[in-house]
């Protein structure tokens, strides 16, 4: 196709949809986005509808393929929210909201699926934890028997906007890994595990590798756009397998920090190694042969933007900003926060865990509020980051740091200092997972993979952990953890 030198890359995120088109050489050279607005119903409920995804997809795709951009897209890749549940009938239309990676209501259908199954988490290679999408269909089984018989395709957020771009059903084995439903291992889905979940088979869309072609723009989107006939959609992955195509990170021990709405350390790995006991997520990663390990917790910088509100900040660049004017000794005498607002992953698995400021003293100000809340997240990334396999953990020399916490120095640096490893921030960092969705796009475009991984967006800044901070954060860090033990 000449003069096709672009490749589009969709993230369906939890607070914004984004677009990216990125050239040959992998440099962006234009981005929309759209926010989206996150609905919980009752406690322990966290949905979005998919027809409001759809609505922010042709928002930013109407804006981002004007003045003849359009016409220069090769491929297309896909990257979402992992886990969330869309249902839909026969004629293919929605049955209701989609509840999402953070939704906790399934809690006690976990129990089930452990007794449907002998050993369900060895099969699995994952703990059955409810933010995952199988136990989400039982709880629908349990408490909307109607819904559940009209359940004819269940989708991963991603994998509706295809349907929506395409009219083709598929899904991609790094996002597929996050349903409870798929052999890890086979990178397919697993009949046992269906079973024990009260699903078939034919609900199931085919699985493909990440940089595979699923589909093409139907012919009147491919018009509204000016995007070319016939060019290829790629299955896409997962928000966090697409962030480290993104930055680069498939070799074992190469990875990221994501300090998005959720908080996430991931680790590439070259084989499959379960643990489901340290609540680790092992999933297949986006290249074919290869998977990763990864933490979640349920709120990062989620919990700053709840702070940032509720201490009447205008934004979060105000809270943070309050926090950067904090002397050392007023940082050493801030409170401790528990960062669980809606429950935690990695490393507790605990539904019903909820947040916490501990040791608030009249001296305290929203400054203090503010660094206790990044302080107490970046310490359950720690937590998570611990449960890596040694031998895993020994490999990793440098993390790069993505999602929107990225863009604030002061959380990087601390994060450094508690992590005690150097951190990489980009120039993109903020949008890792749409350039990864949009270089699965030049893949499934044909082009070679040396080329596509081999342009990582230029290097910004390294973080490196200070040492005259280190034994106070570990100090405090060993009181959080006696905290949540305390509290629990
Ligand atoms: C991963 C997870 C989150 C979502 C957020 O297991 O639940 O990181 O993918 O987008």
């Amino acid at each position: 196709m000449p003069g096709a030198d672009l490749f589009l890359g969709i993230d369906l995120g939890t607070s914004e949809l984004k677009t990216v088109l990125i050239d040959e050489h992998g440099g962006v050279v234009r981005s929309a986005s759209a926010a989206l607005a996150l609905h919980h119903a009752q406690p322990g409920w966290s949905e979005q509808h998919p027809r409001d995804w759809w609505t922010a997809c042709v928002d930013c795709l109407d804006r981002l393929c004007a003045e003849g951009f359009g016409a220069r897209v090769a491929g297309i890749g896909l990257s979402g929210q992992m886990h969330g549940a869309v249902l839909l009938d026969a004629a293919r239309e929605p049955i209701r909201p989609a509840m999402l990676w953070n939704d906790t209501r399934s809690e006690a259908q976990c129990r089930s699926l452990r007794a449907n199954l002998r050993d369900f988490e060895g099969v699995a290679g994952n703990l059955a934890m409810p933010g995952f999408t199988a136990p989400k269909l039982l709880w629908l089984r349990e408490h909307a028997p109607r819904d559940f018989e009209r359940v004819d395709l269940v989708l991963l957020p991603k994998d509706y906007l295809r349907l929506c771009l395409s009219g083709q059903a598929a899904t991609d084995a790094s996002d597929a890994s996050g349903t409870l439903w798929l052999d890890i291992a086979r990178r397919d889905w697993s009949p046992a595990l269906l079973q024990a979940g009260h699903m078939r088979r034919e609900q199931m869309p085919p699985v493909l590798e990440a940089c595979a072609a699923a589909g093409t723009l139907r012919a009147e989107l491919a018009r509204r756009w000016s995007i070319p006939a016939g060019v290829p959609i790629a299955a896409g992955a997962g928000d966090n397998a697409a962030a480290a195509i993104g930055t680069g990170a498939v070799a074992p021990g190469e990875g990221f920090v994501s300090l998005g709405t959720s908080g996430v350390v991931f680790v590439s790995a070259d084989r499959y190694e379960p643990d489901p006991a340290s609540a680790l997520h092992s999933f297949c990663h986006a290249l074919p042969g290869t998977w990763h390990q990864m933490s979640v917790m349920l709120s990062a910088a989620e919990c700053l933007r709840w702070v940032t509100r509720l201490s009447g900040q205008p934004d979060e660049a105000h809270a943070l900003a309050a926090a950067a004017r904090l002397d050392a000794g007023q940082r050493a005498g801030a409170p401790l926060f528990l960062p669980y607002l809606g429950g935690e992953r990695t490393p507790h698995n605990d539904a019903r865990a909820r947040a916490l400021f501990h040791g608030l003293g009249h001296e305290h100000d929203a400054a203090a509020l503010a660094w206790a809340v990044i302080e107490g997240v970046s310490f359950g990334l720690r937590d998570g980051l611990a449960c890596m396999p040694a031998s895993l953990r020994a490999r990793v020399r440098m993390l790069d740091l993505v999602g929107g916490g990225a863009r604030s120095e002061l959380w990087a640096q601390l994060l450094a200092d508690v992590l005690e490893i150097p951190l990489r921030v980009r120039a993109d960092a903020a949008g890792g997972a749409a350039v990864g969705a949009a270089r699965l796009g030049a893949l499934a475009a044909g082009r070679p993979l040396e080329q596509v991984l081999r342009a990582p967006p230029a290097a910004q800044r390294v973080f490196e952990p200070a040492a005259a901070t280190r034994e106070l954060l570990r100090e405090r860090h060993a009181r959080f953890r006696a905290l949540y033990a305390a509290c629990r």
